[in-house]
């Protein structure tokens, strides 16, 4: 039936062949992007890049991620390659990706050279831990993974949750504590995104000192005398709650020890800068009320 209508007339027989061609390279274009994305394999060293990569619709992509990468919750089931602080090239490797994706720092430079030598595509984005730094990271990626609608329509989420966002009147200070047990706590000073994220929900870091974390010390804890103490959820959890934490050394001194203003939040949600950082501004700011 179509072969008679090409046939039809001279004209639309010269038609179709100037067509053709186009009609050609579109579809061979088409067909590489989604080829290309539906054979990615993807390890991903960072708990933001890996929220992203499944907010750009490539979750099926991932074949490992590092213990950060904790949302969506359904990231469970895919294997684990350690903590983004202390990646090794070994267990990446092992899981044969096309592309292993983070943020700078992530890989250490012996690293890279390592994974390139093994055939592996590296792709480490730059995160300025900002509103604006957030935006410009999801555009970089959107325009990366061929999403740059998808990218688009986080960026237009992100920035309705950032207008609801609504500002203790009195500016807190507030003390992160990253703990791993009672034996091991750190205190987030200056630089930190746990920083940025307490001073963009509208309370200032208790710790000014210092860039970076540091071990906590009665002492420290002491000169900072947080209004507010802030972990993740896991962090408490892993010094036996509230009442484990008021046995530390100093805490029950201060005046967020006293008044038992003790917060938590999930980790990858506060310290990610990524699709939900307006989501996380809304519930740090309300519980620095
Ligand atoms: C020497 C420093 C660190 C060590 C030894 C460490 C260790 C660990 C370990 C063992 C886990 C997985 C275990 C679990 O789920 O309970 C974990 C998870 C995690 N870590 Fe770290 N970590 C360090 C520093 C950091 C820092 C500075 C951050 C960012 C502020 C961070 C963010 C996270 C997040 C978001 C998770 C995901 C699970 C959760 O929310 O607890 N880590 N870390």
């Amino acid at each position: 039936m179509r072969y008679f209508s090409i046939k039809k007339t001279g004209a639309s027989t010269a038609h179709a062949w100037r067509v053709l061609p186009v009609v050609c390279i579109v579809f061979l274009l088409t067909a590489f992007r989604s080829g290309e994305s539906a054979s990615m394999k993807i390890v991903s060293v960072n708990g933001t890049m890996s929220e992203i990569i499944c907010s750009l619709g490539l979750e099926s992509s991932l074949v490992g991620i590092d213990v950060t990468s904790t949302y969506p919750a359904s990231l469970d089931k895919v294997a684990k390659i350690g903590h983004n602080r202390s990646v090794s090239s070994e267990g990446i490797v092992a899981l044969a990706p096309s592309l292993v994706v983070g943020m700078q720092n992530d890989l250490k430079p012996t690293i890279i050279e390592q994974l390139t030598s093994s055939n592996i595509k590296t792709k480490l984005f730059t995160q300025d831990l900002s509103i604006e730094g957030t935006k410009k990271l999801i555009t970089e990626a959107g325009v990366y993974f061929n999403q740059p609608a998808k990218a688009a329509a986080l960026i237009a989420q992100l920035d309705k949750d950032i207008a609801s966002v609504k500002k203790p009147s009195v500016k807190k200070k507030v003390l992160f504590i990253y703990a791993r047990g009672a034996g091991s706590m750190m205190v987030s000073g200056t630089g930190t995104s746990v920083d940025k994220i307490i001073q963009l929900s509208g309370g200032q870091n208790a710790v000014t000192s210092f860039v970076d974390y540091k071990p906590l010390t009665a002492e420290a804890l002491l000169a900072a005398n947080p209004d507010v103490i802030l972990l993740f959820d896991s962090g408490l959890e892993s010094v036996g709650g509230v009442e484990g934490l008021l046995k530390v050394q100093g805490i029950a001194q201060t005046n967020a020890g006293k008044n038992k203003k003790i917060v938590t939040m999930d980790g990858q949600l506060l310290t990610g800068f990524g699709p939900r950082l307006g989501k996380a501004m809304i519930d740090l700011s309300s519980k620095l009320q």
